[in-house]
């Protein structure tokens, strides 16, 4: 294909706290997945659609609202955004979102509902488009195949 990186909508993909272990944290929860080979897979899937794709993790989480504010300056489009432990507690990272007005969809790769009833609040599936929770990695593709469909 050829690349015209200023008319290409550019999505950024969030990963929060832990996810850098993702294929060696408890693999019967998260599934045995990489994150650079889940990361690879929507690249992939992103590019063949003509789509800019980013990744990025953070166990901080100010370093994920840095990333969230520089996305306003960057014009993405649309994010996926796993904040992982901070869904549950971070009103700064929620914050950044409503400020930056990026639409994002909150993806979990386990069902949170089906866990501990503290994973069953989030800070961020009110202000989301959509949430995905409980369909392992997949739920990335998923939610990036719904992305597509909308920026096209
Ligand atoms: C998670 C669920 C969160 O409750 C947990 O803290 C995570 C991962 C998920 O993808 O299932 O770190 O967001």
């Amino acid at each position: 294909m050829v690349k015209n990186n200023g008319l290409m909508k550019k999505i950024l993909v969030l990963h929060g706290p832990n996810l850098n272990l993702l294929g060696l944290r408890e693999p019967s929860v998260y599934g045995r997945t990489s994150l650079a080979e889940l990361n690879e897979q929507l690249k992939t899937h992103a590019d063949a659609s003509g789509f800019i794709l980013t990744t990025q993790q953070s166990n901080s989480e100010g370093e994920l609202i840095n990333v969230i504010q520089q996305a306003m300056s960057d014009k993405v489009a649309y994010m996926i955004i796993n904040p992982a432990g901070l869904t549950h507690t971070s009103i700064a990272m929620r914050d950044a979102i409503l400020a930056v007005q990026i639409p994002f969809i909150e993806v979990h790769i386990s069902n949170v509902h089906a866990r501990e009833s503290f994973r069953q609040h989030s800070y961020f599936s009110d202000i989301a488009t959509g949430v995905i929770s409980g369909l392992g990695t997949n739920g990335y593709l998923l939610a990036l195949q719904a992305i597509i469909e909308k920026l096209k």
